[in-house]
């Protein structure tokens, strides 16, 4: 790739948004923070700059691309067919974390949906994000801003890290709220379908239009069966590190004596062994890893806590050189469920049951 000059600038900077705009209207692109984790967008109807989108992460381009809008009613300008649990949905959730799947208009080009007759459509609740869309007038395809395989970027400097010198701008506005991607609901079925769990939860959705599936990947991973979000099939978040989650299998995402005893006797046999160990863990454990390099991920009483460090952590562990990674797991309830698929994943479903 050749490599850009990437602006740097803050929302409050004078001219940031103009700036942000005019290089969204010529086709560049620009990363910005949503709710959710930070995006790298670019004009949605636009296949040059969606290509651009594709190489400035090194993404596979049969992965499609979630459109970012301002105004629920854009989704008439995008999506061929809204079903009425569409409409109940977007009443209910957005602004907010949650995609849509839903039948695309020609107006949507192939390089947006990598192929697919059908286009992911979120409206973020991010104020940075809202303004940007609304200013550029410009529908924002945007995934995430990370190097391809790499975690997701929860602050500008994980953006920066990945993208500096392949993109156009940066608008950094701190640290996002959630730290794990948008929920994705396929509404394109017969049944409404969860493709990527997110803060929006399975209950929360069931409360608004009855019965919500789960793409059968989620609950049984099979390599030989697609994952309905292509994006999901792809090794994501994964630290350059070997990955473990350990958990007591009679008590699934309890740190019981047991699983703090297996962590400390794998860490002691790596450290013996002359890798470089790194325990993840949460506040209320800390102290059961004496003498060990640990991260904490947040407070397990306070779920949103550990998702919002969660990415930054497996960050981390690179940055330590971490060779050995050894979490704890989390209860796989509500938005547990979330954080647990991003974190087996990330372990490339490497767990140890005690
Ligand atoms: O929270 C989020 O959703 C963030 C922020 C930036 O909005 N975006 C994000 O985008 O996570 P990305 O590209 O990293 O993930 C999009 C996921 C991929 O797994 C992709 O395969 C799936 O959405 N996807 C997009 N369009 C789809 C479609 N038409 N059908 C099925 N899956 C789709
Ligand atoms: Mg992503």
């Amino acid at each position: 790739m050749t490599h850009i000059e990437t602006r740097y600038m803050h929302p409050e900077d004078p001219g940031a948004f103009r700036e942000a705009s005019r290089i969204l209207q010529a086709g560049g692109l620009v990363a910005f923070p949503t709710e959710t984790v930070y995006g790298l967008g670019g004009d949605a109807l636009s296949p040059e700059a969606a290509a651009k989108i594709y190489a400035a992460k090194g993404r596979p381009s049969d992965n499609p691309l979630i459109v970012h809008i301002a105004e629920p009613g854009d989704i008439n300008r995008i999506a061929r067919e809204i079903p009425s649990a569409a409409q109940t949905l977007l009443h209910a959730f957005w602004p907010g974390p949650l995609t849509m799947i839903l039948p695309k208009k020609d107006v949507v080009p192939d390089t947006t949906t990598g192929g697919l007759d059908t286009v992911a459509i979120r409206m973020p609740a991010h104020p940075t994000a809202l303004r940007l869309i609304r200013e550029s007038g410009i529908l924002i395809a945007a995934p995430s801003a990370n190097l391809s395989g790499r975690p997701s970027p929860t602050d500008a400097s994980h953006v920066q890290e990945d993208l500096s010198g392949r993109i156009d701008m940066i608008l950094d506005d701190g640290p996002v709220g959630i730290g794990i991607e948008s929920t994705i609901i396929d509404l394109t079925g017969s049944k409404p379908a969860i493709l990527r769990p997110g803060f929006i939860t399975r209950e929360m959705l069931e409360a608004m239009i009855g019965p919500v599936e789960l793409d059968p990947t989620l609950i049984h991973p099979d390599p030989n069966i697609r994952p309905r979000a292509p994006g999901m099939k792809y090794t994501h978040y994964a630290p350059k590190g070997e990955l473990t989650i350990i958990e007591d299998t009679a008590q699934p995402g309890i740190v019981t004596p047991m699983v703090s005893a297996r962590i400390r006797k794998l860490a002691s046999e790596a450290l013996s062994r002359g890798r470089r160990v790194v325990v993840l863990t949460t506040a209320e454990h800390a102290e059961l890893y004496p003498g060990l390099d640990i991260l904490t991920l947040g407070d397990r009483g306070e779920g949103r806590t550990v998702a919002a460090h969660l990415y930054s952590a497996l960050r981390k562990c690179d940055d330590l050189g971490a060779e050995i990674i050894l979490s704890e797991s989390f209860r796989r309830d509500e938005f547990g469920g979330a954080i647990m698929n991003r974190l087996l994943k990330a372990a490339g479903h490497r767990l140890i049951s005690v």
